[in-house]
């Protein structure tokens, strides 16, 4: 059960060529062995994985101003990561690599058990309709995935603007032993001041959406 729909999606000239000539540089290609994180790299740093990034806008924010981690976006969008391959080249990032595949195929065999120290998951699909909410990404089992990739103390940041999917997010999290809600009182965290306002965020907020975030401390 996938939690996405593969739509031919339209890239512009720019982003096909970024996907040619900028993927040698950025890209990783799925392979169902673990990567050896410290060789993609070349140094050891703390590392951080954003899951579904869309565009990019948050993920590029976030390595320019953390040189110090490294991070790894997963997308299955062709024309979000060619966004993203432009974004990463114009501001000459160093410490980004970007996947283009399911997720929860990459962290169960891509990405080596306690090693990364934060996850973004920001407006994961809502799947709005009942009969679909079986296909969305925050379940059971893929909490247990999440568990196993992210480091003992390390975070996990959500937010969703789709309210049901936030209770949903409350009520599959909150009930895993391996994490911990960290927001004080309602269970939510205010609006996380480094995520940028992203085109799909914005959208929301034309539509009067309100917008919901969560962390979590893995135990
Ligand atoms: C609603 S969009 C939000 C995009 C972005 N995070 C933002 O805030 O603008 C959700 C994104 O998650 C991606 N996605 C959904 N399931 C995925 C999966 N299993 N693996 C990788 N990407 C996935 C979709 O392709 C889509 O781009």
């Amino acid at each position: 059960m996938r939690s996405y729909v593969l739509r031919a999606g339209r890239s512009t000239a720019a982003q096909q060529r970024a996907l040619v000539e900028l993927w040698p540089r950025y890209g990783v290609e799925f392979t169902p062995q673990a990567l050896d994180l410290d060789q993609l790299f070349a140094r050891r740093a703390p590392r951080m994985i954003e899951i579904g990034f869309g565009a990019g806008e948050a993920l590029l924010a976030f390595a320019r101003a953390h040189p110090g981690m490294d991070c790894i976006g997963i997308e299955v969008h062709r024309s979000g990561v060619g966004h993203l391959l432009l974004g990463a080249h114009e501001a000459e990032l160093t410490n980004l690599r970007i996947i283009c595949h399911d997720a929860v195929e990459v962290l169960q065999r891509q990405i080596p058990p306690a090693s990364i120290a934060l996850v973004h998951i920001f407006f994961p699909d809502p799947w709005h309709k009942k009969r679909h909410h079986k296909r969305r990404l925050i379940q059971p089992a893929f909490m247990d995935v999440l568990a196993t990739a992210i480091a003992p103390a390390g975070t996990l940041r959500l937010a969703t603007d789709w309210e049901h999917y936030a209770q949903h997010m409350r009520e599959v999290i909150d009930a895993h032993p391996e994490f911990r809600n960290i927001s004080p009182g309602t269970g939510f965290m205010p609006r996380n001041e480094e995520r940028p306002l992203t085109r799909f965020e914005r959208r929301g907020q034309r539509l009067g959406h309100d917008v919901w975030d969560l962390e979590y401390f893995r135990r």
